[in-house]
């Protein structure tokens, strides 16, 4: 039975897919998406994505999601079922650092806010543009953390968190920046890289997008701030938020490139 964590993480992941709805279309458009395509979505989640994309490509064309956590494939196939894509929609379980795929079966690939759980980021760009054939799209969205600022007097804490964020708290926190160089290095032609700012004023849904509770702690543990400065900075922030004024902003940046 899947953990109260994991239901209420679903539902900040549907939020935060709310929040970045904009980007996310366009990451769909920069694929060309055309009825009939076969689709494959790396790190695909709940399934928002997944679920859009077959509606784009109709029962003639195909979308395959992988996650590597059973729980949000199963979410993902639900709401294909759900919303009657389910026939051609499909989801598994499967690393994406080393997926089990075949080569050039897709017509364009996609990934979003997975290259920054990635150690090996370059394993999973190698292995979306080996499985998509030639001329295909690659589209991958991922947040640059070093750019994420908070409105807040304690702007010590705020950098310091920022950085520890960025540096110990992902395996890849500066994945955002690093795309393009990526995408060139990887021989992917047309390559373009746009920057959206995401705001957010929703306090709760922050700390949930930013993974503020495990950041501050490890922030605490490795000595980059203190026990008073964490403090401070909490009551501040709540502060703010109860006020109704909090404001945060980060860089998504959406990359894509064509296979030769
Ligand atoms: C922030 S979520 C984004 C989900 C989805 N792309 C979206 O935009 O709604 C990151 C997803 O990457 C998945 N993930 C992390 N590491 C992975 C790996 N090595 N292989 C496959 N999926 C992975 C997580 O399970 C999670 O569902």
């Amino acid at each position: 039975m899947p953990s109260k964590q994991s239901y209420v993480d679903r539902d900040y992941l549907q939020r935060a897919g709310q929040l970045l709805a904009p980007i996310k279309r366009r990451s769909h458009e920069l694929m060309s998406i055309q009825t009939g395509q076969r689709l494959l979505d790396l790190g695909c989640g709940p399934g928002i994505d997944t679920v859009i994309l077959g509606q784009q490509v109709g029962p003639t064309g195909s979308v395959v999601g992988i996650d590597m956590d059973p729980e949000m494939v199963e979410a993902a196939s639900t709401a294909a079922r759900l919303a009657d894509v389910g026939s051609w929609v499909s989801h598994r379980v499967d690393d994406a650092e080393r997926p089990n795929l075949g080569p050039g079966q897709f017509d364009a690939a996609r990934s979003e806010r997975l290259f920054m759980h990635l150690a090996q980021p370059e394993s999973a760009l190698r292995a979306m543009i080996d499985a998509t054939r030639s001329g295909g799209r690659v589209v991958v969205t991922d947040p640059d953390w070093g750019s994420l600022s908070i409105d807040c007097e304690e702007r010590e804490t705020e950098r310091a968190l920022a950085r520890c964020r960025a540096e110990q708290g992902l395996p890849n926190g500066y994945s955002g920046r690093r795309l393009r160089a990526m995408f060139l290095a990887a021989g992917l032609r047309d390559v373009t890289v746009e920057g959206h700012a995401v705001v957010m004023t929703d306090y709760g849904l922050t700390r949930f997008i930013t993974r503020m509770d495990a950041v501050e702690d490890l922030a605490v543990d490795t000595g980059r701030v203190s026990r008073e400065q964490l403090s401070r900075w909490r009551h501040t922030l709540h502060a703010i938020a109860e006020s109704g004024a909090f404001y945060g902003a980060t860089t998504v940046v959406v990359a894509a490139g064509r296979v030769p």
